[in-house]
């Protein structure tokens, strides 16, 4: 789940897809944040989240599917594996702090470490989002 304004988050979603549809028996479901749903989170078994830092801090709609789900989804969310990924112009740190502190509220248990870039994603970093995309799978399917 990611929301993008100029294609940088987006570009680094589809290549945590793409890693995660490499796991054999993976199903992905890849959405922008407002098209996202509480039974998307329900019914996953992982998820990964990624926003651009806009005003040092998630994109909007990120926060909006927090804010919706959070009571509707309290105690069923809990234990499931989430990976973060973000961008900002002068890097994405301040988004993933954001995101971390949002899956903490949820329970969420983080599988893999964070991808960050500032600016738009390298081939290097697509490579890592891919990479994590693909252990995040292999760690819900455990
Ligand atoms: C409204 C707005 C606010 C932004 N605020 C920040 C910021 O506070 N810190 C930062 O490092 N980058 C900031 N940026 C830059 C974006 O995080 C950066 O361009 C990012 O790569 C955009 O990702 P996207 O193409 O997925 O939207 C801002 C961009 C926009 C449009």
């Amino acid at each position: 789940m990611y929301h993008t304004l100029s294609g940088n988050t987006e570009k680094m979603a589809k290549a945590f897809a793409e890693g995660a549809k490499s796991v054999s028996g993976t199903e992905v479901v890849l959405k922008k944040a407002f098209d996202a749903t509480l039974e998307d989170l329900l019914e996953c078994d992982a998820i990964a989240f990624g926003s651009a830092d806009y005003f040092s801090y998630i994109a909007g709609a990120l926060k909006d599917f927090f804010d919706r789900t959070f009571y509707p989804s309290q105690g069923r969310a809990a234990g499931k594996h989430y990976a973060a990924f973000a961008t900002g112009g002068r890097g994405g740190e301040t988004a993933l702090a954001v995101l971390d502190r949002l899956c903490g509220s949820f329970k969420l248990k983080k599988a893999v470490d964070s991808v960050s870039v500032a600016g738009a994603p390298t081939s290097q970093i697509l490579v890592k989002c891919k990479d994590a995309g693909g252990r995040l799978a292999k760690a819900a399917s455990k």
